[in-house]
């Protein structure tokens, strides 16, 4: 008997990580030979949306586009509902849309707070919530995109570390009280990652030298190492890991103690 199809609900599709998250698990329903329904979600629609679908289309599975912002409750609710409309029962639900800031905490003001967290780890909640009987049908899962600003302080970002931090919690907890409805919930944290968000940085020599550098793995990561950890997540393949963060970093996120000078049998560091 044919393996059913499988629907994925993806949001932030059009942006670097979640282009990834979705070309990740065309490859891999490719490999397992099922088929696939990707539901990508934006903040509006337009050309970039309708570019993105068309791609998916193109390398063979079927795909719509469903647009609103997961800032607002009632447009997390009204995406599950589309997306279940073109699809079906969602299998695979993929929190990705999130964004990080400038600001201090000493002067942040609430509205950034708020709009912060909304984004980043609310969105998580309700489209989970939202999409919660789904994926009991489908015994499926949910992955949510963090980051290594979750799992360290990351000053001069506002409130993007913690919100990135509650939302590995969150998904920690839903793991614990939905494992016996058979959905798994899992983080992935990805590290420096290259995208269209991030591309300003790297078209600096400097700063892409000084930023390899830091990373033991020795280069900068690409949407398709993301992307590739959550099509891994999601798949049949870990289907006893829930509750779990995976970090994709390259391992920069541990590679502060190997930072201190004046390591024992090291010569004394010259001023
Ligand atoms: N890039 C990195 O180095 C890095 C590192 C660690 C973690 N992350 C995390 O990875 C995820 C993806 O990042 P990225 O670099 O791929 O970002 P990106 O290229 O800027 O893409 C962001 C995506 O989120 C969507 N989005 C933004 N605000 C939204 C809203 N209010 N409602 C609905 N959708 C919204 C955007 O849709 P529109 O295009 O329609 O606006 C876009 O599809 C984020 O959660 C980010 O925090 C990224």
């Amino acid at each position: 008997m044919a393996a059913p199809r499988q629907h994925a609900l993806v949001t932030g599709a059009t942006g670097g990580i979640g282009r990834g998250i979705c070309l990740a698990l065309i490859a891999q329903a490719q490999r397992e030979g099922h088929a696939l329904h990707i539901s990508a979600a934006a903040s509006q629609p337009g050309e970039k949306l309708d570019a993105l679908v068309a791609e998916l289309r193109a390398l063979g599975i079927s795909a719509h586009g469903v647009a609103g912002d997961i800032t607002d409750p009632a447009q997390c609710a009204r995406l599950v509902f589309e997306a279940h409309g073109h699809g079906g029962d969602i299998s695979t639900l993929v929190c990705n849309a999130g964004k990080s800031g400038p600001g201090k905490l000493a002067d942040l003001p609430m509205a950034e707070w708020d709009l912060t967290f909304n984004l980043n780890t609310r969105s998580a909640f309700l489209l989970a919530q939202a999409a919660r009987e789904q994926l009991v049908r489908t015994r499926g899962s949910i992955t949510a995109v963090a980051s290594m600003s979750g799992l360290s302080p990351h000053p001069g970002y506002g409130a993007y570390s913690a919100a990135k931090a509650a939302l590995i919690m969150l998904c920690r907890q839903l793991a614990q009280e939905w494992a016996a409805d058979g959905i798994r919930v899992n983080t992935v944290c990805p590290g420096m990652i290259r995208t269209p968000l991030t591309e300003p940085v790297y078209q600096d020599a400097e700063t892409l030298a000084r930023r390899e550098a830091l990373v033991p793995l020795g280069r900068i990561g690409r949407a398709d190492d993301v992307g590739q950890a959550v099509a891994w997540l999601s798949s049949a393949a870990a289907s006893y890991i829930t509750g779990q963060n995976l970090v994709v970093d390259g391992g920069v996120s541990e590679h502060m103690l190997a930072m201190i000078p004046g390591r024992p049998g090291k010569p004394p560091v010259q001023h």
